[in-house]
């Protein structure tokens, strides 16, 4: 008989009709002549709930349906007496495809806390909050082509072995198969990477964003969505090693297009979710909610769903960055010095603490920051006439800080050439990047959305490790 996914038996009305469903098992509770089993396939949040007269079983078979073994269960859909279903199988037939010894299934129901799950991430999709997490972050998946498509973007897969470090941060993973332990030198005692795979050094992507703007001077508009890699010892909530990033670049748009670009679509993102992802989020609200009735009423975060209509529903606010350090710098905590690092002045790079000021008690809304000084930020970046600040923007999300970063690029080949040279950038790395600017040059803009950071926003979680299905942070890369 085929298999009817749970999902769609939980809706149906064909009471009477003989049904087929296979999954595992969440729970099974048993009286004297029946036992209930709730069965779970992934399809959705719910269960569908199996009743099983053990008069037509034999007692072996039974008991080996405990909490995570594996069914394929045929039998009549009716009408639930019970509360919290519409229908239930009755069991007709039963195979069992894998036992779930109940003295060593780490998963029994109960309530798990998230790190017991992280060091079970092989089996904690099995749970309703990572099954939730698990739909919602495929739904935000493709959400996200979906938008760039109806727009008319194209999708550019850019490497993820390169030679350049886009964002000249220095946090990159060496990609290399010389031997560790006795590497060829040169005559002046260095590593002779030219005995290595590449013939050169090479290393894990930062960014696509070098590369997207190759495509983008030809095809106008692109995107890319890809894994990103930072090796940067930060072991915080928002971080992690092995990312994924989408990076749209724009021809002929200016650092205003970018920005109402990025705010639809973290919009479009969003309602997505309202539109399609309901059920889980209802969950994930309750979630969260459970995790904060120990916190004091006025640090609890909005409700989730709330939330996420009041991103939809406002417009961001937008300023520079000089403005926002004027406002930090006279803000009660940076007064009080409560802040972990005081604002004195322009310059000053902004932390998560200061971002989320902003977003979460000077504004009560998103904000996009714009025109930052050119020392915290990348090369590529357009020179304003100040002398001083770059066209940057970032977009700031309560909880999470920056969410979103870009700017317009420099698109003008001698004052690109003369900050490569200031910032010693060796020229050899990005010859091709430099030849754009000189063979029909246009203005263009872009930005990166962590995906995780949007996952992190849309379902309410508060630890990055929990949004990705095998986090990558330091000292962590089991799985
Ligand atoms: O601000 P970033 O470093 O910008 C770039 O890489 C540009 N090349 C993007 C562009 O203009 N095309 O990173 C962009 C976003 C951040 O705003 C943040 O959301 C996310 O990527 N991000 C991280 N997410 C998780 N873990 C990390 N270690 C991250 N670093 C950045
Ligand atoms: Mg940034």
């Amino acid at each position: 008989m085929k298999r009817t996914k749970i999902n769609e038996v939980l809706k149906s009305e064909a009471f009477g009709s003989e049904v087929n469903i296979k999954g595992w098992v969440r729970t099974k509770r048993a009286s004297k002549n029946v036992a209930f089993v709730a069965m779970n396939d992934g399809s959705c949040l719910n269960n569908c709930q199996i009743v099983v007269d053990l008069e037509n079983f034999n007692n072996d078979l039974v008991s080996k349906i405990t909490t995570g073994a594996s069914l394929s269960v045929t039998g009549e859909l009716v009408q639930s007496q019970g509360a919290g279903q519409n229908v239930e199988v009755n069991a007709k037939d039963i195979e069992l495809y894998g036992v779930a010894d109940p003295d060593e299934y780490p998963l029994q129901p109960k309530k798990h806390s998230l790190e017991f799950l992280r060091e079970k991430a092989h089996l904690r999709f099995r749970t309703n909050t990572f099954g939730a997490i698990t739909r919602v972050r495929h739904a935000m998946i493709f959400a996200t082509h979906k938008f760039f498509n109806d727009k008319g973007y194209y999708n550019i897969h850019t490497p993820i072995i390169t030679g350049a470090d886009a964002e000249g941060a220095g946090e990159m993973f060496r990609v290399s198969t010389l031997d560790p332990k006795n590497p060829p030198l040169t005559e002046d005692g260095e590593i002779d990477y030219k005995q290595d795979f590449f013939g050169k050094q090479t290393n894990l992507t930062v960014s696509g964003q070098l590369e997207g703007e190759l495509a983008a001077l030809a095809l106008s508009q692109i995107y890319t969505f890809g894994p990103t890699f930072r090796a940067e010892n930060s072991n915080t909530t928002r971080h992690l090693a092995e990312f994924w990033m989408i990076e749209p670049e724009v021809a002929f748009h200016d650092i205003h297009d970018n920005m109402d670009l990025a705010e639809e679509h973290l919009k479009y993102s969003v309602q997505y979710a309202l539109d399609n992802c309901m059920e889980d989020l209802q969950f994930l609200s309750k979630r969260l909610q459970d995790e904060e009735k120990s916190k004091p009423q006025n640090e609890r975060s909005m409700e989730l769903i709330e939330k996420l209509r009041f991103v939809v529903e406002n417009d961001f606010v937008r300023l520079t960055y000089t403005e926002a350090i004027e406002i930090l710098r006279n803000s009660k905590p940076n007064k009080k010095k409560k802040f972990q690092f005081i604002i004195e002045g322009f310059g000053a790079d902004l932390q998560s603490e200061h971002e989320r000021y902003l977003v979460e008690k000077h504004f009560k809304k998103p904000v996009i920051l714009t025109d930052y000084p050119k020392e915290i930020k990348a090369f590529y970046m357009k020179q304003n006439d100040d002398g001083k600040t770059v066209r940057a923007m970032d977009v700031l999300f309560p909880q999470i800080g920056e969410i979103v970063g870009g700017s317009q690029r420099e698109e003008n080949f001698d004052a690109l050439y003369s900050r490569i040279k200031e910032l010693d950038i060796p020229e050899e790395e990005l010859w091709w990047f430099l030849e754009t600017r000189k063979f029909g040059t246009v203005p263009h803009s872009g930005y990166g959305l962590g995906f995780e950071r949007l996952m992190l926003f849309v379902t309410g979680m508060g630890n990055i490790r929990d949004v990705i299905p095998f986090p990558r942070t330091p000292q962590n890369a089991e799985f």
